[in-house]
């Protein structure tokens, strides 16, 4: 758990700003930047938190960049990247085109990232030369749950691993320019699979030097954890790197030439940088279990009701007075059971010690700064809510609250 912002600093920013609110502390980011600097190329999940200014912060800090859509490639130019550079600094990565996506890669160069053969034979005629990645699923992953695991059999993603020599054929048909391979087996991965994703990055690099192709990179993708558990592990960010270090050494060795190393970190960077702001408008004992209910939702914070992911809390009293926990099932307003911060992801409640809550209280919900902005909804009509970034002393808000006319205007005068 982060306690990046003091009570004071969390009173005047809901008071500036008013609930929900994301906070984002700039300086816990460009900490994380530096944990993982020895890799050559850090590029940012950005769907992990792609407000522009986040952005803007990590293209600063020479951080490049990923796209799974058309709407992350045009963040990605509004914060500032560039096109035509080397390495690339915006990657598309999908296993499928749609019109549009496949029309803004091409008009702008950005390099695929391809998860799927269709995804090769659409973009080869209309585009030769292209850059490409191929995402190869290695027939095994792992993740923080069976929804974020991104490798095996039952999931959608990446060009099954047996078919690395018809991918490369159509690589060859097409005239289509092979940067790199690129795996990345699931989110919120433990590490007992790293060895045995690098041994499986090193024998598809021996595949494609048997096809008689070359490669400039390999990406070892994103996924690492952060404690979102007092005494959850955290990542040995040198041992990580030894592990993939090893593995370049093995694919150079194969290639014959030097290989750049990249990593595709989203929570790891973000997470523990932010928290979400929430004021304490109801509470009710219901038979045995006491419930506080916020001004946020799963519409704000989907984690939980999601995955059953745990998220730690602090109150803070409008009195600022401190007192002994009691059992609290934390709640939002939506219309909807399932809209709990405290359960076990299939509907059960599991009561948190908190102390007694007040209405006009402060509620804060930490390590919200992945996923948590950028998996939010409309919801039973709730506009989204504002992001905020501290910057040392100084906060700005980095978006403005969504109003409910903006939303009804979608919808008027058609
Ligand atoms: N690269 C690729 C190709 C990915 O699909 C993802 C995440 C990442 C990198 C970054 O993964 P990270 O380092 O953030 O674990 N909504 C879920 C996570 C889903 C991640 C989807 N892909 C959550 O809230 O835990």
């Amino acid at each position: 758990m982060s306690s990046l912002f003091s009570p004071a600093q969390c009173w005047s920013l809901a008071d500036r700003f008013a609930t929900p609110l994301w906070v984002y502390d700039a300086a816990t980011i460009v900490e994380r930047i530096a944990r993982l600097s020895r890799f050559d190329t850090i590029r940012f999940a950005q769907k992990a938190c792609s407000n522009i200014h986040i952005l803007a912060l990590m293209r600063a800090q020479g951080v490049l960049v990923d796209a799974v859509s058309r709407g992350e490639i045009l963040r990605a130019l509004a914060a500032g990247y560039q096109t035509g550079a080397q390495p690339a600094q915006i990657v598309f990565t999908a296993d499928l085109f749609d019109a549009a996506t496949l029309a803004c890669v091409i008009e702008h160069r950005v390099p695929v990232n391809a998860g799927s053969m269709d995804m090769l034979h659409q973009l080869g005629p209309r585009s030769p030369g292209h850059a490409v990645w191929l995402r190869i699923n290695p027939g095994f992953g792992h993740g923080h749950s069976h929804k974020t695991n991104t490798g095996g059999e039952h999931s959608k993603h990446g060009i099954w691993h047996t078919d690395l020599p018809a991918a490369l054929a159509a690589i060859r048909q097409h005239g289509l320019d092979l940067v790199g391979l690129h795996m990345h087996i699931g989110s919120g991965v433990d590490y007992r699979h790293l060895a045995q994703v690098c041994d499986a990055m090193v024998a598809l690099v021996r595949g494609v030097r048997a096809a008689g192709h070359d490669l400039r990179a390999i990406s070892a993708g994103g996924g690492l954890s952060v404690p979102y558990r007092s005494g959850d592990p955290v990542v040995d960010t040198a041992h990580y790197h030894g592990l993939w270090e090893a593995a370049r050494q093995q694919a150079q060795a194969i290639i014959g030439h030097p290989l750049t190393l990249e990593i595709e970190p989203g929570r790891y960077l973000v997470a523990e940088s932010g928290v979400l702001l929430a004021a304490v408008c109801a509470t009710k004992q219901v038979g045995s279990n006491h419930f506080v209910l916020l001004d946020a939702g799963f519409n704000e914070l989907l984690r939980p009701s999601m995955y059953g992911s745990y998220h730690a809390m602090s109150l803070l009293r409008r009195d600022g007075a401190s007192a002994a926990g009691r059992p609290t099932v934390v709640a939002g307003p939506l219309c909807e059971a399932g809209d709990v911060f405290t359960q076990s992801g299939d509907g059960l409640v599991l009561p948190r010690d908190l102390p007694p809550a007040e209405v006009g209280d402060l509620l804060l919900i930490h390590d919200t700064g992945a996923y948590g902005a950028t998996m939010s909804s409309n919801y039973n009509t709730r506009p989204l809510s504002a992001e905020a970034l501290v910057e040392g002393a100084q906060a700005r808000l980095i978006r403005r609250r969504q109003t409910v006319d903006e939303l009804l205007a979608l919808e008027r005068g058609l």
